[in-house]
Order: C-alpha cells, then sequence, then structure tokens
C-alpha cells in the first residue's frame, strides 16, 4: 500500500465511523503498516471484528510461461515482476501458494524459463508452496529436478524414484500459532510419463491424504491444490476425509476465475486463473459451521520489461536477462524445424503463390499480417516499445510467421524471408503438393478448422481481446483468381 491511499482511508475512517479495525488484518506487520491501527471505541460489534484465526492467502497457478505480457494488445494484464511487485507492497500474506505449471512445454524455452521464474518466486519472493501440475512434468526430470532444488514444491499423490526429485508429500507452515498444512494432488498424469516404466507414479488418493496430513491434529489446517478440470475436482473433494479447509483449483479453463468461492460439501472451492493474469486474496477461517473462506480477485495491470513498463525492477532486471539467455543460446533456430507440417507437404513461400494467386497475394500484401516480421522488427529497436531481442524469442516470433518449428518452416529472416510474416502458408498450408498438382491436393485451411477457429489461435483474449470474426474477415479478405473457382 502506498503512503497516499493509507492516509485518505486513515481520515475516511477516523471521520466516517467506529471501525474496530487493523490495516494489517493478519498481524505480522511490517515497517510500512504496523504501526497503524484504528482502534476506536469499545466495545465493538463482534462481527466486525475480523476472526482471530484468520489468514491471509495468496493464490496464483498456470503461469503456462508467460514471463510477462506480450503486448500485442494494450491493457493486457500479468507478469511476474508486476506480481512481485504487489506481493511486495502487501506484505502481510500468511501464506504464498502457487499452484504450479509454471510453464507451457518441454522446449529449451521452457527451461530457461523455468529457471528465470524459480528465481523470481523461490530466491527473490517468498512463495510457501508449489504445486506440481501436468505441464510441469513435461520438462525433462533432470531440468526440473535442478531448477526446483530447494523450491518448495509439494506433490502429494506422486512418488518419483529420481533421488533429485524435489517434491515433499505436505508442507507444513505455522501462521501465528496454527499450524497450516498444504498438500497438492495431480489428477491426471500426462501421456508421456504414464506407465509401469515411469520413474513417477501416482499414489491412491485415500493413501495420499493420510500421508498428506500425518501427524497433524485437528486444528490444524488442511489446504489442498487440486489439478485436474473443474468436474474433476468436483468429485475428487468428497474424498477427502477429514474434509479440507481450503481446495485451490488449478484448471487452465478458468480464464477468468470467480472472487466468489463455491462450496463443494462444506469445502471452499476457488480457482487459480490462467497465464498469471490475476491474484487471488483468500481469507480463510473455520467457525461452528467449518471452514469460511472469503476472496478478492487482484487484476495485475501487466508490466513489461521496458523503462516505465510497470513492477519491480529487480524481476524485470531478471526477466531482461532470460531475454538475452534465449538470444545468446541461439533457441530460435534450435528450435526451429523441429515438428512435422501439418499435412504432411513442405512450405514453398508466398512468392511461389503468388506466381499463380496474384489476385489473392495483393490483397494480403495490403493487410497488416503482411508486415507482421517488420512490427517485430520496429518493436526490437524501439526502446519504449520492447528494446530487448524480440525477433530472437520464439514465443514472439512463432505467431508473426509460417511455420516455426516445423519442418521446412521460418529459419531466420536471412535463411527464409518468404516465410517471415503471417502469410499464405500459415492459413492454408504448406503448399509443395498443392502447387505440383493444384486440384488434386487442394488446400483449405490448416487442420480443416472453422476460419474464425483459425484466427483466435493468435487472436486469442490476450492478443485480440475484442476479436470478432465478422467484423475482421473483411479486412484481409481475398479469394481465388477468378478462372480458379472450387466448383463446391
Ligand atoms: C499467440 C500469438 C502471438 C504471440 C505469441 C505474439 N503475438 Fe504479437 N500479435 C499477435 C496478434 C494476433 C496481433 C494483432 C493484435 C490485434 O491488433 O488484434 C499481434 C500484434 C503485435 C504487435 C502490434 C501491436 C500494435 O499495437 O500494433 C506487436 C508489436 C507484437 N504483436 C509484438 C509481439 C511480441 C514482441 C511478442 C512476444 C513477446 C508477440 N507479439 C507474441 C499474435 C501474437
Ligand atoms: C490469416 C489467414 C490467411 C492468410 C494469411 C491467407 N489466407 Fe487465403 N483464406 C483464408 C480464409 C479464412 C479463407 C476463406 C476460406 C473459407 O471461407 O472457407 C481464404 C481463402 C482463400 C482462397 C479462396 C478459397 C476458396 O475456396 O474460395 C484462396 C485462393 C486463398 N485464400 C489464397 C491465399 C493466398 C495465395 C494467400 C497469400 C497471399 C492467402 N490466401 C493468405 C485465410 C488466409
Ligand atoms: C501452379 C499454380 C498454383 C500455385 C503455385 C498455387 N496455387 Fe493455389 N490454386 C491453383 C489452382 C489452379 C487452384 C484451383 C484448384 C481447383 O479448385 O481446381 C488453386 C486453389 C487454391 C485454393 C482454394 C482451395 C483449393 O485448394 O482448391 C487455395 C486456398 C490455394 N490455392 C492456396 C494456395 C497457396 C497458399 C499457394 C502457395 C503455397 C498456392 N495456392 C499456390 C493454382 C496454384
Ligand atoms: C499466425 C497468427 C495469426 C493468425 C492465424 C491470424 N492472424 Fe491476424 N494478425 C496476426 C498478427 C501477428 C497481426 C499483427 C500484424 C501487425 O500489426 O504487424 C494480425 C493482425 C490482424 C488484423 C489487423 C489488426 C486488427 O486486429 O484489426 C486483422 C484484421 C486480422 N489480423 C485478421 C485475422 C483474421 C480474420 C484471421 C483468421 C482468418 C487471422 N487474422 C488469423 C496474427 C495472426
Amino acid at each position: 500500500m502506498t503512503a497516499s491511499p493509507l492516509i485518505s482511508f486513515l481520515a475516511l475512517a477516523f471521520t466516517g465511523s467506529t471501525l474496530l479495525a487493523t490495516l494489517t488484518q493478519c498481524g505480522n506487520g511490517n515497517a510500512q503498516s504496523s504501526g497503524v491501527q484504528l482502534v476506536t471505541q469499545d466495545p465493538a460489534p463482534a462481527d466486525l471484528l475480523p476472526p482471530a484465526d484468520r489468514i491471509k492467502i495468496l493464490v496464483s497457478g498456470e503461469m503456462q510461461g508467460r514471463l510477462e505480457p506480450c503486448g500485442c494488445a494494450s491493457g493486457q494484464s500479468g507478469g511476474l515482476a508486476r506480481r512481485m511487485q504487489h506481493i511486495g507492497e502487501q506484505r502481510n500474506y500468511d501464506l504464498l501458494l502457487e499452484g504450479g505449471d509454471l510453464i507451457d512445454g518441454a522446449t529449451p524455452l521452457d527451461s530457461l524459463k523455468l529457471m528465470a521464474a524459480s528465481e523470481v518466486l523461490f530466491l527473490m519472493g517468498k512463495y510457501d508452496a508449489l504445486g506440481v501440475g501436468p505441464k510441469d512434468l513435461l520438462l525433462s526430470r533432470e531440468d526440473w529436478n535442478l531448477f526446483l532444488t530447494g523450491a518448495p514444491v509439494v506433490a502429494s499423490n506422486l512418488t518419483c524414484t529420481d533421488p533429485a526429485w524435489p517434491a515433499k508429500p505436505f508442507l507444513e507452515k505455522d501462521v501465528r500459532g496454527i499450524k497450516v498444512r498444504v498438500a497438492s494432488f495431480l489428477l491426471n498424469l500426462p501421456e508421456s510419463v504414464r506407465g509401469k516404466d515411469s520413474t513417477i507414479q501416482m499414489v491412491p488418493t485415500a493413501t495420499a491424504w493420510t500421508n498428506a496430513l500425518a501427524g497433524a491434529d485437528a486444528a490444524t489446517r488442511r489446504i489442498v491444490m487440486l489439478h485436474g478440470s473443474d468436474t474433476e475436482i468436483r468429485a475428487l473433494i468428497p474424498q477427502l476425509q477429514p474434509a479440507p479447509d481450503l481446495v485451490v483449483g488449478v484448471d487452465p479453463g478458468y480464464i477468468e476465475p470467480s472472487p466468489v468461492p463455491t462450496k463443494v460439501g462444506g469445502v471452499p472451492l476457488v480457482f487459480t486463473g490462467t497465464r498469471g493474469r490475476v491474484l487471488l486474496d483468500v481469507w480463510l477461517h473455520r467457525d461452528a459451521n467449518g471452514p469460511q473462506a472469503v476472496c478478492e480477485l487482484v487484476p495485475l495491470a501487466g508490466s513489461k520489461t521496458v523503462v516505465g513498463g510497470g513492477g519491480d525492477p529487480q524481476v524485470k532486471d531478471r526477466i531482461l536477462a532470460h531475454r538475452h539467455e534465449v538470444k545468446a543460446e541461439d533457441l530460435l533456430t534450435k528450435m526451429a524445424r523441429q515438428l512435422p507440417t501439418a499435412n504432411g507437404a513442405a512450405y514453398v513461400g508466398t512468392n511461389t503463390c503468388r506466381t499463380c494467386h496474384p489476385t489473392a497475394y495483393e490483397a494480403w500484401a495490403k493487410t497488416k499480417h503482411a508486415h507482421a516480421w517488420q512490427t517485430l522488427v520496429d518493436g526490437e529497436n524501439d526502446p519504449k516499445r520492447y528494446g530487448w531481442p524480440v525477433t530472437a524469442y520464439p514465443d514472439c516470433v512463432s505467431c508473426h510467421v509460417v511455420g516455426y518449428r516445423e519442418q521446412t518452416g521460418f529459419l531466420s529472416f536471412e535463411d527464409t524471408p518468404q516465410l517471415a510474416n503471417v502469410a499464405c502458408e500459415r492459413c492454408h498450408g504448406a503448399g509443395s503438393d498443392h502447387m505440383a498438382a493444384p486440384a488434386k491436393n487442394k488446400l483449405g485451411l490448416i487442420g480443416g478448422v472453422a476460419p474464425s477457429l483459425l484466427c483466435t489461435q493468435c487472436h486469442d483474449y490476450e492478443q485480440s481481446p475484442t476479436f470478432l470474426y465478422g467484423e475482421k474477415w473483411p479486412q484481409i479478405e481475398h479469394s481465388c483468381e477468378p478462372n480458379q473457382k472450387t466448383k463446391k
């Protein structure tokens, strides 16, 4: 909390009410706020007092590799720098919980992202627990174990034969004399780590819950993070006996989590949201009716690694260092051309399409898609916009070119200029077979999807929050040459 709202809140409280409250509602105050106590007439109505056993919890999860917003649209939320700034300002959390899925896959970029994120959250920050989500298990065990060594990782229903596996069956923290247990369950193992021979195995739910509560007494608060779909999570909760005080659902389907906890069999259930765009403040206590939770959504006005981009400056420096690591390691080239093309053909480049489709080409060349690469170059050269090597960062390049990561696809602007930009084959698929026999090998759209679903692969809720196909298609519309009309 900064000085000015604090002062106005004080003034308001003193003039306007007989509130009895402390600003540091959880009591473990710090230099900024511990001196401020609003004590007015006694006795105050008991129901205005925060319950003595109330604990304040910060919940996040499913960052999916978004260290900071991409900046493709204005007003984006999220970013580690803004998150850590918020935590630094509040500092009265009793417990910081990160659900997991900090990254999104198993590429070398995911490794470097995990390294940066874990440094921020567990070395610079003070998260108390990190759950294990399905995406976390995709990365090589060596990298994952290494980057999370010493981090408070919890996985109650997983065992791993690797001695470097950092996860514990539970974590416990003492919050002003109240013991809080944190557990985490993964409801489905990803395909790649399933099977008898996998180093990772699942423990049956009942056994895992018993292990997670080993030695805990009835007064111990029981918090569990459940990784699965909403339906699976709700079905599992009644199986956990004694019942948890709080379930944190980590379901990537919750783009915008509700600030109102639902109750499943009396157990409060909250969700984390995705891509690190929001945090959830949860106040938890027990009364005669069982556990009670109140929540507030904390939207994070995004931060960027540019001067004035908002957020904790140290974290921004760390993320900027990550950007340069990615370039120094030349991950753009290392990650290129690893996957097959969707239709099995090879990319031929925009100028080849142009030879037979001049009208479609002219229409396309007038659209913004035709300079999507230049947009990255300009952003890179503009210190107020990005100022870091975005043209070497796979996440940025992937949506602004043709066929990145696929065989014969974009490699670098120098090597494959005909595959820069959001060009023909990004939407219609690799064209070698088609140009050899146009009538026989028709192209359509990649994956045979509906046009609007093709668009939202890139124009999603973050890049283009107001995207409507009916409005946007006319801006890029193009079709066959009159003499090439497909017989439909
Ligand atoms: C998921 C696909 C996707 C990714 C990943 C992506 N972009 Fe974009 N980008 C888009 C789309 C779609 C637009 C057009 C948004 C609109 O105007 O509706 C865009 C637009 C932009 C613009 C132009 C915005 C403007 O104000 O004109 C810039 C600059 C940009 N992106 C840079 C980046 C950078 C840098 C990264 C990596 C950090 C990145 N993009 C990652 C899809 C993506
Ligand atoms: C952003 C995606 C996108 C890009 C880039 C793109 N197209 Fe298309 N194209 C479409 C969509 C969507 C349609 C309409 C498909 C439909 O209605 O079934 C279409 C239609 C067409 C058609 C007519 C198909 C028909 O059956 O009438 C041709 C030919 C075509 N595109 C060629 C091209 C060429 C050549 C380029 C590059 C110069 C290009 N397209 C770039 C998305 C794209
Ligand atoms: C050698 C000439 C030639 C080249 C090169 C060529 N096309 Fe075509 N294309 C045609 C003809 C002819 C048709 C009409 C085919 C028919 O329906 O009989 C066509 C049709 C299409 C259609 C409509 C759907 C279909 O497949 O019938 C799309 C989309 C398309 N082309 C995209 C592309 C793209 C993208 C490229 C570049 C990779 C490309 N074409 C390169 C000749 C060509
Ligand atoms: C591969 C990712 C990708 C796909 C797929 C894609 N776009 Fe785009 N689109 C972009 C990027 C990147 C930009 C920004 C280019 C720039 O400003 O340099 C953009 C910009 C646009 C713009 C101009 C900015 C705006 O929002 O008004 C329109 C219109 C547009 N796209 C329409 C579409 C439509 C319609 C589809 C589906 C048929 C589609 N796009 C599919 C990446 C994509």
